[in-house]
């Protein structure tokens, strides 16, 4: 998607450590026209996918992943950080690392909202080292469900997670896919 390319272009921020800050449109104010863009894009992509749930993880993938099930029309679930006392009952569980925080976390989904006739849509702002993707799959694995693919608004394709995951078999779907960022300079795959 050139679009999500030039918004990168044009609002995003390299951040010491590999970090691109989105903050503008993505991560913290959210560009709602161009949300509503990148969910008619996704659900283009996987229209013929049988997809009839889309699962992310708190709190950045929300808001698309809304947006993607609103426009597929299906339910978004999204798996929690932790186990909060709202998540009663039995649940699925998996343990993320995470690259750009140095530590683990566990992830957490009621068996109420994730079951195995589910064809699920993972959906997620950003792909990196891709150990979130690999909680979520491990979720829905619990739950007997299927994965159908993952759709990601901006895949960091020098981290390497989305090509591992290719490998494996699964569907990865990017808008942007980074190869390389300085200061001066981001440049993205062909
Ligand atoms: P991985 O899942 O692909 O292995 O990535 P990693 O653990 O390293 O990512 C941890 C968090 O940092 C995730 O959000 C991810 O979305 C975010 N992230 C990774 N690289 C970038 C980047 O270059 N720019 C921005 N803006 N975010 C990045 P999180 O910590 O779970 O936070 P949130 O979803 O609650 O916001």
């Amino acid at each position: 998607m050139k679009a999500m390319e030039k918004k990168i272009l044009e609002e995003g921020k390299v951040l010491p450590g590999g970090i691109l800050k989105v903050g503008s449109f993505l991560n913290q104010q959210i560009d709602t026209a161009f949300l509503a863009e990148m969910a008619g894009e996704f659900a283009r992509l996987y229209k013929d996918a049988g997809v009839n749930k889309v699962l992310t993880i708190e709190s950045s993938g929300i808001a698309i992943a809304a947006a993607v099930a609103l426009e597929m029309g299906v339910p978004m679930v999204f798996a929690k950080k932790h186990k909060s006392s709202n998540v009663d009952g039995a649940v699925y569980t998996a343990v993320v690392h995470s690259y750009t925080h140095g530590t683990d976390y566990t992830i957490v989904v009621s068996s109420d909202y994730l079951g195995e006739k589910d064809r699920v849509l993972l959906v997620d702002d950003f792909l990196a080292n891709g150990k979130a993707l690999i909680g979520l799959t491990e979720l829905v694995r619990q739950a007997g469900g299927t994965v159908v693919g993952a759709a990601i608004a901006i895949e960091k394709g020098f981290q390497g997670g989305g090509d591992a995951l290719r490998a494996e078999g699964v569907r990865v779907e990017s808008l942007a896919i980074v190869d390389s960022m300085t200061d001066d300079a981001i440049t993205f795959r062909a």
